[in-house]
């Protein structure tokens, strides 16, 4: 059975405030997304902790540092380091976001927006396809929040994502929360976002909390999945029953108690949308 058969239902993004309560013995939980970065660098501590968790969850890679959206050449070293720590944990799939984070050998703590035009898609896709040539597999491309739209724009968000996923043969992991922030902070239908991106690409989802400002939404990842994300969720589940998803929560981290919770509603709808899906092709036939 190849690793990636093993991510199903719903996981949890791991978290040093946590590795007690995952890593102790192996607990309801059936698969959890690792944040690559913090664990790519060092040969200490925080790598024995990874170790620990492979040894007792299938894995998932998730990343914040390649910049596929810069004008820079890619970090050669970072995505070599990148490759050593895939070779040792064999995550199912590694995933990275569709933003900059350096430009002009300057690197920022931000995933900074990108403008939906050719231009930027041929970008993106060329980084995308360098890094799937260097890792020696397909990466899952995420949907980011941005707060700011470029008068250059040409397209929508969506029509630049399946514009890049069809240029660079990737997968797609649809961060419903992102989602949800995008369409309220921009003004645009989700559903319509749903029915535009392939999605036949998606193969993870996300879901986390945001920061309500009253005129605008904040992806903070440090409270609750809101209602409003919830009832997104249903939809979305509705539209691509099954698909494998994991609970953020970066900041302000709560007891695991509160993230587990989290994760049971999660695991509910998306067994309900499976169920129904089954329903359906049951009548079908
Ligand atoms: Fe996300």
């Amino acid at each position: 059975m190849s690793a990636s058969t093993c991510i199903e239902g719903v996981g949890l993004g791991l978290r040093s405030q946590h590795y007690e309560e995952l890593l102790s013995s192996r607990r309801d939980v059936p698969w959890l997304e690792v944040l690559a970065d913090n664990y790519a660098h060092g040969d200490g501590l925080p790598l024995r902790h990874l170790d620990r968790a492979r040894a007792l969850y299938p894995v998932v890679f998730h990343g914040v540092g390649m910049s596929l959206g810069s004008t820079d050449p890619l970090d050669g070293d970072y995505v070599a380091a990148i490759r050593r720590l895939a070779r040792r944990i064999e995550p199912a799939w590694i995933s990275e976001h569709l933003a900059w984070v350096s430009a002009g050998g300057r690197h920022h703590h931000e995933l900074l927006p990108l403008p939906f035009c050719e231009e930027a898609v041929g970008t993106v896709a060329a980084h995308v396809r360098e890094v799937q040539d260097r890792l020696g597999q397909r990466i899952l491309v995420e949907n980011a929040a941005g707060y700011l739209r470029f008068a250059c724009s040409r397209m929508s968000e969506a029509e630049f994502i399946a514009a890049v996923v069809a240029e660079a043969d990737c997968d797609l992991l649809l961060d419903v929360s992102n989602l949800h922030v995008n369409a309220r902070n921009h003004g645009y239908d989700p559903l319509v976002f749903l029915e535009t991106i392939p999605g036949d690409r998606v193969r993870q989802m996300h879901l986390a909390g945001y920061d309500d400002h009253g005129s605008h939404l904040i992806d903070a990842h440090g409270s609750p999945v809101s209602e409003a994300t919830w009832a997104l969720f249903i939809q979305v589940q509705g539209r691509f029953p099954g698909v494998p998803t994991c609970i953020e929560w970066d900041r302000d981290v709560p007891p695991f108690a509160v993230l587990a919770g989290e994760r049971t509603r999660a695991a509910a709808i998306v067994d309900a949308a499976v169920d129904a899906a089954q329903r359906e092709a049951c009548l079908a036939s």
